[in-house]
């Protein structure tokens, strides 16, 4: 089974900070690390390195063609990388010494997937393959209808949560990928039962993946519900960490694990992303990852 992930790439700027800068304050970083990123190429890492054929597509500026080449090493088919004309698209990242993070974007090149790329790519995906998405690039609710219509199944990690995400058709999906914000965002309420009962009500025949930090993870669907602890890691650094966990998570579904061994699975590869700085270069690799699901 093949996946294609039609999502972002970033030039991500990593910024150590005492604390995340106030409304009205200047203030110096620690140090600053470039590093590659954006939730799309994080999350074509993470299924590759969890074992998963991996194709990525996207767009790029000049300057991004080491994204590219980036996703390449790590075994991800970038026939679908796109240069354009415009700048990559970055983020600005601060990360205090607890490990949180504080993320700005902006979109550059991840806006300019347009419907023909779409048509375009998609002709070389058939029924049975899967598509991931994120919500960091243009024309993902094209993507998502045209994906329904050739018969692939559809996951999405619901991330970042704005007006765009409400929009979408999000009925047609097979797995819902949400953290407790993105959650709240959609579900209405704050309650991590709450949002499951709303979701699944709301979207039948979707898997829902509720990622809750420390607090772990919940999947429901119907009246089921599994919910798995969080792994105890010291945290220095927590971007992508729900990249690496979408990523493990999808390969575990796709192998036919059981929900219990794949939000398992996860959660492992996740926590020993946060034990590193910065994003796709934090994802651990599938002997390393399942080495720690099992210890
Ligand atoms: O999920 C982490 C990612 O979010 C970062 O790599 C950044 O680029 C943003 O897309």
């Amino acid at each position: 089974m093949r996946v294609l992930n039609f999502g972002s790439l970033n030039i991500d700027y990593v910024y150590q900070v005492d604390h995340f800068v106030q409304p009205g304050e200047t203030m110096s970083s620690l140090s600053l690390q470039v590093n590659c990123g954006g939730k799309g190429l994080n999350q074509s890492v993470a299924l590759s390195r969890a074992g998963v054929e991996t194709w990525h597509a996207g767009c790029i500026g000049p300057e991004g063609i080491f994204l590219k080449d980036r996703l390449q090493a790590a075994g991800v088919d970038v026939t679908f990388v796109r240069q354009v004309e415009g700048s990559t698209g970055h983020a600005i990242i601060q990360v205090d010494p607890t490990g949180q993070n504080s993320i700005l974007l902006h979109g550059g090149a991840n806006g300019q997937v347009t419907e023909s790329f779409v048509d375009e790519v998609l002709k070389g995906f058939s029924p049975g393959d899967v598509v991931l998405l994120q919500n960091e690039i243009s024309c993902v609710g094209y993507i998502m209808d045209r994906a329904a219509e050739l018969g692939m199944s559809i996951a999405l990690n619901a991330a970042p949560a704005n007006e765009k995400l409400a929009g979408l058709p999000l009925e047609k999906l097979d797995w819902l990928l949400v953290n407790e914000v993105e959650g709240a965002f959609l579900a209405g309420t704050e309650d991590p039962e709450g949002i499951a009962r709303v979701l699944t009500e709301r979207y039948p025949r979707t898997m829902l993946v509720l990622t809750l930090g420390v607090q772990g993870s919940l999947a429901a669907k119907g009246d089921r519900r599994v919910r798995m602890p969080a792994r105890t890691v010291k945290a220095v650094d927590t971007t992508a960490a729900g990249d690496t966990f979408t990523g493990y998570f999808l390969r575990g579904v796709l192998e036919g694990r059981s929900l219990e061994e794949a939000l398992g699975f996860a959660a492992a590869a996740s926590a020993l992303a946060v034990t590193r700085v910065g994003a796709a270069d934090a994802i651990p690799a599938y002997d390393e990852a399942m080495a720690f699901y099992r210890g």
